[in-house]
């Protein structure tokens, strides 16, 4: 059935289906929820074969989805207008496939840095805007850090991107930011460091985590290796060629309309005052999961890059570390997006496999998403089979393999 056809079928009707929208080779079962059947569909929903997203994506940030995962739920479940919103955002994948699809957005991460990743991909200059903005811009490769960075960087390296901190930090200051400005931020957060020459930084750990400055040591000695000069205009230009290399004018005005009613904030997603009641169509999210991952300290050098102090966000970002914390936190965001949604609204609460599947967090969230009002529609495990080649999480491990997602969908009574 046509996306449009089927998404006008799924918000009329009062039973949503799951089930209508698997391939014939789903495997099917089904497990209680407040006492009623809940079906769980596993197939290979979307693949990385179909319809490719947009170049704009291809940000690194940790845990982050594919965006053919919230697109195969925009196009199901909402229509073009409608308000479609992610409390944990992250690089803002949600947001930004939701943008490029016509609909209108909302996005949250309590992270200050997911808005700045996002926000530059709605307004986004040409590449022509970029390129002269780098030609007038005056590096000094003798300027330093604050603190000792030369394990990362070849110190002229490090003083093009200490004197790029100045100027954007400096540009802020004084009200004269600009989209080219928060563009030219945005690519040089990503480029900060990661394993390719790509990257401003000499071989480290993938580009989405920064390890500690001892560790760094630690990775040189045992490479022998030392920082070599990373020219930091052309790597962004380079990352700006290749961000934008998809993008149509048609899908600049639709990035451009969708940011004018944007609502970007960086909050606590369990406290969105600013999200009027029951206006959001579809919620599309992937929480922090227990204690998998330190967002914060991950981050470091990005904050600093950014200016936004460690402590602003350290020990704020939701790292629990008991199941038991875990659903208290996870109850209390279910209430508040019970307010947000819409009735007939769904949810699409994406949880990964952690702890070496000793623990289904689908089975977990289910009830929690009832208790706060929400009907279970069913929970989707997307089976993705992967290549040899495929580079998951940044590593090349030359094996087959699944990445999976399970998603628990919620609908709101009408
Ligand atoms: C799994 S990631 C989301 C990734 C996202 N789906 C993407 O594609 O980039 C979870 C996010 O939750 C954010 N976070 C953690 N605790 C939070 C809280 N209490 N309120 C809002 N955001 C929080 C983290 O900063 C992180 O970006």
């Amino acid at each position: 059935m046509p996306h449009e056809a089927s998404t006008y079928l799924h918000r009329l009707a009062d039973q949503f289906d799951l089930a209508s929208l698997a391939p014939s080779t789903a495997l099917t079962s089904s497990l209680t929820v407040g006492g009623r059947h809940v079906t769980r569909i596993e197939a290979e929903f979307w693949t990385s074969r179909q319809r490719q997203a947009s170049s704009l994506h291809e940000i690194s940030y940790r845990a982050c989805f594919k965006p053919q995962l919230p697109r195969f739920f925009i196009e199901h479940l909402t229509l073009p207008g409608d308000l479609v919103y992610d409390p944990f955002m992250g690089r803002g994948t949600t947001p930004l496939e939701a943008a490029m699809l016509g609909r209108a957005i909302a996005g949250n991460d309590l992270n200050p840095l997911s808005e700045l990743l996002l926000r530059p991909r709605l307004e986004i200059p040409s590449l022509e805007q970029v390129r002269e903005r780098l030609v007038k811009l005056i590096l000094d490769g003798s300027a330093r850090a604050e603190f000792d960075l030369s394990m990362f960087y070849h110190p002229a390296t490090e003083g093009e991107l200490v004197s790029l901190r100045q100027y954007l930090l400096m540009r802020k200051a004084t009200g004269r930011e600009d989209a080219v400005d928060r563009w030219i931020r945005m690519v040089a957060t990503n480029r900060l460091t990661g394993h390719s020459a790509g990257f401003f930084s000499v071989y480290t750990l993938p580009p989405n985590q920064a390890t500690t400055p001892e560790n760094q040591r630690k990775i040189n000695e045992k490479r022998k290796q030392r920082p070599p000069y990373r020219d930091v205009k052309s790597i962004i230009y380079k990352k700006s060629r290749s961000l934008l290399k998809k993008i149509s004018s048609s899908d600049v005005e639709r990035l451009q309309a969708a940011l004018k009613s944007a609502l970007l904030l960086s909050t606590r997603a369990d406290r969105t005052p600013e999200i009027p009641d029951s206006s959001v169509q579809l919620v599309v999210t992937s929480p922090p999961f227990l204690n998998v991952v330190d967002y914060s300290q991950d981050n470091w050098l990005r904050l600093w890059f950014n200016g936004i102090d460690l402590k602003q966000v350290d020990g704020k970002l939701s790292v629990h570390a008991s199941i038991e914390q875990w659903k208290r936190a996870m109850g209390l965001v279910f209430q508040e997006l019970f307010r947000v949604v819409r009735p007939g609204g769904f949810v699409a609460f994406e949880v990964g496999e952690v702890r070496k599947r000793n623990v289904l967090l689908d089975e977990i969230v289910a009830p929690i998403g009832e208790e706060a009002g929400f009907l279970c529609a069913g929970i989707l495990i997307n089976r993705q089979q992967f290549t040899k080649t495929s580079n998951i999480w940044g590593i090349n491990n030359n094996e087959g393999g699944t990445n999976t997602n399970r998603i628990v969908v919620f609908r709101k009574p009408r």
